[in-house]
């Protein structure tokens, strides 16, 4: 199926790899009009039919002259999150900011600057918009080794989700988050490469992040972005506020 985002504009952040660039590529082939974000602009270059703006999501003054620049939009895919390797006991106050500020205050930053136009947009084109948030198993849902900030920013996304979900409902903008289990990102390859060094090597590392996944194999980006397209159509007009676990079974 083709065209199913076709006449939607879209801002994706942490576009340059991984999940986020999945998701821009697949708005993309959808017909969205995808405006395509990351800290780092080099890693944009080679994404096809999208509009490329670095933007660093830890930014409040970057993000609003972004949105001036961008304008009314129907969906706001907001991917960029970073991962803590330790428990409690291996997290500064720093660490513990540094990843609130990325994972969830960013979030912020860029739903208050732009659901106002997505509001202004829904009303006069009278449909809806989305807001999508990536959130992870590890979170609320599930208790992960050595992800104790990780998973609280990741369990803070839902309940920012579910807020601005309820604030809106009747406004026609909906508000969803995905929770992957692994998925095979670069940072995911760096996290195997650093794991390697403790456990004897990238392959056994390799095996330990697959071993926690039922399925036997870890997840793809471009099964996320499937995911995400769904929820930035029209398709899942009815949903708004949920949790969307797509993890191989690892909560089972
Ligand atoms: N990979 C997984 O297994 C997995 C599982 C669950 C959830 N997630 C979540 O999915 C999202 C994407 O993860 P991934 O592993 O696909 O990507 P990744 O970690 O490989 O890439 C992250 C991207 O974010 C960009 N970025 C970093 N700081 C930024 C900033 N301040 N502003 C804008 N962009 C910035 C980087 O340049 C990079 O392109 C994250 O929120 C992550 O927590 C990933």
């Amino acid at each position: 199926m083709a065209g199913r985002l076709k006449g939607k504009i879209a801002v994706v952040t942490a576009a340059g790899q991984g999940i986020g660039r999945a998701i821009a590529e697949a708005f993309v082939s959808e017909g969205a009009i995808v405006w395509a974000s990351d800290i780092n602009r080099d890693a944009l270059n080679g994404l096809k039919r999208t509009k490329k703006r670095k933007l660093d999501v830890r930014s409040s003054r970057a993000v609003a002259t972004f949105a001036e620049k961008v304008g009314p939009i129907d969906i706001l895919a907001n991917v960029a999150g970073y991962v803590h390797h330790g428990t409690v006991l291996d997290c500064s106050e720093a660490d513990w900011d540094f990843s609130f500020d990325l994972n969830v205050k960013s979030m912020h930053r860029m739903i208050s600057a732009f659901l106002p136009g997505m509001l202004e947009r829904a009303t006069a084109a009278g449909t809806g918009g989305s807001i999508i948030n990536m959130s992870s198993a590890a979170s609320s849902l599930k208790g992960a080794p050595n992800r104790y900030v990780y998973g609280a920013t990741k369990a803070a996304v839902l309940g920012l989700t579910k807020a601005v979900a309820a604030d809106f409902i009747q406004t026609g903008i909906r508000c969803n988050a995905i929770c992957p289990g692994t998925i095979r990102s670069p940072s995911l390859e760096e996290r195997i490469a650093e794991l390697g060094k403790e456990v004897g090597g990238a392959d056994k590392a390799f095996d330990l992040f697959v071993s926690r996944q039922p399925m036997g194999r870890l997840g793809t980006p471009e099964e996320i972005a499937a995911l995400a397209v769904y929820l930035a159509s029209d398709e899942s007009a009815f949903t708004t506020g949920t949790a969307n676990l797509i993890d191989g079974g690892w909560t089972l």
